[in-house]
């Protein structure tokens, strides 16, 4: 059997696709106040300016290829069992060829019910007002707002790569947020750790030791060095 690989994935992987990340810049996410966009008291205040929020990402979507990070990391799947789990909400991973891609913070490619949400639809276009679930309801975006919930299925899936991964790459994450950041706290102690992130040195790790690589370097940088390190000792 092929050794298991968990990717754990942030906006920092998105980054040099054009993407941006959510705490590099003035608080500020997309010229918008998070609390005014990505919550549900945002969403039950101003639906149009949600909507119109999401659509502009979704269409920026449409604007951005995968880079060599994803690409690096899609490439794994020839050698090892692989496992992504990601905070982002684009599809850049799946576009790069990775085939097992858990998404905790939802997908912007998808719409769902405001009244069922197991009723989730793939959705390419803008989303507007007047957009309806089978149900007659209105769809929102696919997204995980601050203060809801996650998955559980998902949370629980994830846990599990990560207790049964022997290499763990976490990589473009300020591991903030939580509890998507705990899903790397279930790696074991002999779990290879390599950690991609300008600001590697200074992010709060799972494990400490020998395992651990800390790779201070953009994510495409950072992935050729994990590559050639699993080709030499691997
Ligand atoms: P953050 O913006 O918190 O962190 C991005 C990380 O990427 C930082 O640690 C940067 O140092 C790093 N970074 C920047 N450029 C990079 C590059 N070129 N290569 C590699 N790393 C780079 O983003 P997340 O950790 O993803 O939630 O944020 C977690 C969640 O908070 C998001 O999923 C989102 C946000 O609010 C929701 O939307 C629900």
């Amino acid at each position: 059997m092929s050794k298991r690989i968990l990717v754990f994935s942030g906006a920092g992987v998105s980054a040099e696709s054009g993407v941006k990340t959510f705490r590099d810049y003035d608080g500020l996410w997309e010229n918008h106040r998070i609390e005014d966009v990505a919550t549900p008291e945002a969403w039950n205040r101003n639906q149009k300016l949600v909507l119109d929020f999401y659509n502009q990402r979704r269409r920026q979507l449409n604007e951005v290829f995968p880079n060599e990070a994803h690409i690096a990391i899609a490439e794994l799947e020839k050698n090892y069992q692989v496992d992504v789990v990601t905070q982002n909400v684009d599809d850049l991973h799946e576009r790069a060829g990775s085939t097992k891609v858990v998404h905790l913070h939802g997908e912007l490619k998808k719409a769902r019910s405001t009244r069922d949400k197991s009723l989730i639809y793939n959705w390419e276009e803008d989303l507007n007002a007047g957009d309806k679930c089978e149900l007659g309801s209105q769809l929102r975006p696919h997204i995980v707002w601050f203060g809801e919930a996650l998955n559980q299925d998902f949370l629980l899936s994830a846990k599990n790569a990560a207790e049964q991964a022997d290499i763990c790459i976490i990589v473009g994450t300020s591991l903030l947020v939580f509890p998507a950041a705990e899903i790397p706290f279930y790696i074991q102690q002999n779990c290879k750790l390599f950690v991609i992130d300008p600001n590697a040195n200074e992010l709060n790790l799972p494990i400490k030791g020998k395992n651990v690589y800390l790779i201070p370097k953009k994510a495409s940088e950072g992935m050729k060095e994990v590559v050639e390190w699993l080709r030499e000792n691997e």
